[in-house]
């Protein structure tokens, strides 16, 4: 009974001193386990006389007891160690500003842009989309532009190999629709377009969008009536100053350029040309295989860079390529 006692004594002693949740299971294995110093003391109970059996059992059960709880107890303070421990190292400072997320918004140019579209839309236009790498045949001939035509001159090309250029306008999605449907056709076709031209007004890529309405008995009026219901609806302003001034494309016969008044930073009033515009010329129709005779049609090339301007007083229209967030940012409500 004194040899149990002081098995007891030692095992209790040896737990409480355990640094490591492993290092005491590995003494519950030595003492309680199946093979343990303590539960081998209890198989040997058999051995003794039976007067004595009660007491020894009591004993060595009351040690295993024993035992048993100072494991619980030591497991339970090592365990919050553990934890204690792992709060530690990943302790955060909940005083510390916060990282913030910067809401990004839309260019201008793509707020411009959206907006025409929708107004475009309403008046029952459909979006269509054609390639910013042309050919010479739709980006020109189609669009009764000949080899060596003066026209040609206007429009600072940027060629790339094996006939291929960078489009000019977005005047050869027109014939891509012709080419593809019948009319009637309300179409308007946004995109990039792409010169060598570069001042306050001129950037060697900006956004054009495309109008096209064929059908039967479309007219002039037609085309002065959308154009300036939509300039007006697109600036806000009823009585906007609206200027067609007669002008020249070889696709469009008659032709006109529209410019708006506008007012300099320097408080200099001045026109300021947006689109380009005019009844569908009858070689454009007869290229797409349409009877001229019985369909006319106009069309309009919108610059988009430059109704941005125009929206938001903007003096410079390469402000808008720079992508200076100062600058954006403005635009941002
Ligand atoms: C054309 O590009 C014709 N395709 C427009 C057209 C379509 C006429 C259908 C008739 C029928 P123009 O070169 O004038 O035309 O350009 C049209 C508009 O694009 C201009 O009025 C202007 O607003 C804008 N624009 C032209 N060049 C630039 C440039 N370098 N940077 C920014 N905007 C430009
Ligand atoms: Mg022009």
């Amino acid at each position: 009974m004194q040899e149990i006692a002081r098995i007891a004594r030692e095992a209790r002693e040896r737990m409480a001193a355990a640094e490591t949740l492993s290092e005491l299971d590995r003494l519950r294995v030595e003492y309680l386990g199946r093979k343990g110093a303590i539960t081998r003391r209890l198989k040997e109970l058999d051995a003794l006389p039976p007067a004595q059996r009660p007491a020894a059992g009591k004993a060595v059960n009351d040690a295993k007891r024993g035992v048993q709880q100072e494991f619980e107890r030591r497991r339970a303070a090592l365990g919050e160690q553990v934890l204690e421990r792992r709060m530690a190292g990943e302790k955060m400072d909940v005083t510390l500003p916060g990282r913030g997320q910067r809401a990004g918004a839309p260019h201008p140019v793509t707020r411009t842009l959206r907006r025409v579209e929708d107004l475009l839309q309403r008046a029952g236009f459909d979006i269509e989309e054609g390639p910013d790498i042309e050919d010479d045949f739709h980006n020109f001939e189609a669009l009764n532009i000949p080899p060596l035509h003066p026209a040609r001159a206007m429009h600072d090309t940027f060629y790339l190999d094996d006939g291929l250029l960078l489009r000019t306008h977005t005047s050869p999605v027109q014939i891509r629709v012709m080419r593809r449907a019948r009319p009637p056709i309300h179409m308007i076709a946004p995109g990039r377009v792409y010169r060598c031209d570069f001042d306050i007004t001129h950037s060697p890529m900006f956004h054009q969008v495309e109008g096209l309405a064929v059908d039967e008995a479309v007219s002039f009026a037609d085309l002065k009536g959308v154009v300036t219901g939509f300039l007006r609806a697109f600036f806000e302003e009823s009585d906007l100053p609206i200027r067609f001034r007669p002008s020249y494309f070889p696709f469009t016969e008659p032709s006109a350029e529209v410019d708006i008044r506008w007012r300099h930073g320097s408080g200099r009033h001045d026109w300021l040309e947006i689109m380009g515009c005019g009844m569908v010329h009858p070689n454009v129709l007869k290229a797409v295989g349409y009877d001229a005779g019985r369909y006319s049609g106009y069309a309009f090339g919108l610059g988009i860079e430059r109704l941005a301007m125009l929206r938001h007083g903007i003096d410079d229209l390469r402000i808008l390529f720079e992508n200076d967030l100062r600058f954006c940012e403005q635009f941002s409500a």
